[in-house]
């Protein structure tokens, strides 16, 4: 496909003839025919990380972002996460390697059995969870312009290595992630935007209770400077995490969330991993949606 609205905002200062190029327009092309006749290997969606791409302005980026982050994440992030980015070397002085010794993969094999691969951009959903199923997750390579450090809609390498890996060390999480994997793929379009709601309310915008008070787990919010200091204050609603109740929350991916589901502790996604998340889904789609809690998305002029 054209790479899409997504693409256009990584152009100028960001490296996007990393996923622009012929091999990044094959593998978008390969991820949006994935699974119709003669488009059977997922692996096929994957590209090289090309590091030599990346420009010093970007590493420049990634040393900010990092400084940024983990002043205020060292006291307010679950500690599984700062534990987990120790152990898979995730340092400030350079964007991480994916492949290699001294790689985030490295590490994250010999953890829980996943991978960080490379993709192009944006995979249609059918696609994603395909990855997810293997126990690989689709990293997107390209890092934000330093114009847009504070928050970017689209994933960048930053989001990706920063905000998810970490958590992919802990065997709960991994296990929570690899079953709605494999649950996605199976399901259909309609449910699988039931499906998307419970990712966005943990693996992207999740807290937990903590005696110490609550912490930061989710991706979305670990990526964004503006986030973490808002999802912990009094502005945003917190609420007792329930899945259903997550799967019938609808959200908007532009804008600070309004609300934040929290768990009790990491475990408790284990837990739901275990449970019939496909039985929740089709109660959701019963009782239908909550209304949101923020303003429609302003036409596009
Ligand atoms: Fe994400």
């Amino acid at each position: 496909m054209a790479l899409t609205d997504g693409d256009k905002k990584y152009a100028g200062s960001l490296n996007s003839a990393m996923i622009a190029g012929p091999e990044g327009r094959a593998a978008q092309e390969y991820a949006n025919h994935f699974l119709e006749p003669g488009y059977e290997d997922i692996t096929k969606v994957y590209i090289e990380q090309h590091y030599e791409g990346y420009t010093e302005e970007n590493q420049e980026s990634w040393r900010t972002l990092y400084d940024r982050q983990m002043a205020f994440l060292a006291t307010h992030a679950s500690g599984v996460y700062l534990s987990g980015a120790r152990s898979i070397n995730l340092v400030r002085d350079h964007i991480p390697y994916l492949e290699g010794q001294k790689s985030v993969n490295h590490f994250l094999q010999k953890l829980t059995g996943w991978q960080s691969r490379a993709v192009p951009g944006y995979l249609p959903a059918k696609t994603f969870f395909a990855c997810l199923a293997r126990r690989e997750f689709p990293t997107t390579v390209v890092i934000r312009p330093k114009e847009s450090l504070d928050y970017l809609p689209e994933p960048d390498i930053f989001h990706e290595i920063f905000g998810h890996c970490p958590l992919l060390t802990n065997p709960w999480f991994a296990e929570f992630t690899h079953t709605y994997g494999k649950l996605g793929l199976q399901a259909t379009k309609e449910e699988r935007v039931y499906l998307a709601r419970l990712y966005w309310m943990t693996i992207e915008f999740g807290l937990v209770d903590t005696p110490a008070g609550l912490r930061i787990y989710g991706g979305g919010i670990l990526s964004s400077p503006k986030e973490t200091v808002y999802s912990l204050s009094a502005e945003p609603e917190h609420q007792a995490f329930d899945p259903l109740e997550a799967m019938r929350t609808p959200y908007r991916i532009d804008i600070l969330q309004p609300l934040y589901f929290v768990l009790p502790e990491l475990k408790r996604l284990f837990e739901v991993a275990q449970e019939d998340i496909m039985g929740m889904v089709e109660r959701g789609m019963q009782l239908g949606l909550h209304a949101p809690k923020f303003p429609p998305k302003p036409k596009a002029a």
